[in-house]
């Protein structure tokens, strides 16, 4: 690959550029000065300013997502939870996966690793989502039976969900394993109540980290995340 996307593991494209130029950089043992030298990521040792850079395609992080910020990369109007991450997780272009509305928080997966999202939201793989929801009226024995026996939402049948109780029946912890558009939320509407605040707290075995604030993120390795995910 061209030396100046090796370094964009470590910089912006244009620092890289600047750096390479600057002669800064050597693979091997000899300075490269051009953008477009020609290296091999796995066994040629590229140093800059003194510091060995190990290339890295891909990134996971998890974030535990404010309201107010789109599931998204670009938006015309809205916030998007990529704002929220500094420069050098930014430049690896990560995406969400899957996509949590607007006004929910909680638990979200990103990286601009494809083949995992694409893993991750396939319902075949079956990765329970669990939430924490809050509805206006409380919830019922009957409405848990309706979210286990497979609920018609007129476009689609929900597979079955399970809905459990806290000792206050308004706040229930509902677990689906499909990411249709409002789920949870319709779900809830189906049985006559309204969410007013959703929050997602599990993604297979990986746990929303109560340490994370709203807003703020962790970077996990591919494994340490898999590993989690899996672990149910
Ligand atoms: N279900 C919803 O209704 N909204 C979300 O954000 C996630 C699941």
């Amino acid at each position: 690959m061209r030396l100046d996307k090796f370094l964009g593991t470590a910089f912006t494209r244009s620092e890289a550029r600047k750096l390479i130029k600057s002669g800064a950089v050597t693979v091997n043992g000899v300075t490269a000065v051009k953008a477009d030298f020609k290296v091999d990521e796995n066994s040629d040792t590229v140093i800059c300013g003194g510091e060995q850079i190990v290339y890295r395609e891909f990134i996971y992080l998890v974030m535990n997502k404010p309201a107010g910020f789109v599931s998204a990369v670009w938006d015309k109007k809205q916030r998007c939870v990529t704002e929220l991450l500094r420069d050098e997780h930014r430049r690896f272009e990560p995406f969400p996966v899957g996509r949590l509305d607007i006004d929910t928080e909680g638990l979200l997966i990103l990286t601009n690793d494809g083949a995992l999202t694409h893993e991750l939201i396939s319902p075949k793989k079956n990765v329970v989502k669990k939430y924490f929801a809050v509805t206006d009226l409380p919830m019922e024995d009957a409405d848990a039976e309706l979210f286990a026996s497979g609920m018609d939402l007129g476009d689609f049948t929900a597979l079955p969900a399970k809905l459990e109780f806290t000792e206050n029946k308004n706040e229930i912890y509902i677990s689906v394993s499909e990411g249709k558009f409002h789920q949870v939320k319709r779900m809830c509407e189906k049985c006559g109540k309204k969410v007013t605040y959703l929050k997602r707290v599990s993604i297979g075995g990986l746990h929303l980290d109560s340490a994370l604030k709203c807003g703020e993120y962790a970077e996990l390795t591919k494994e340490n995340l898999t590993s989690q995910i899996y672990s149910v």
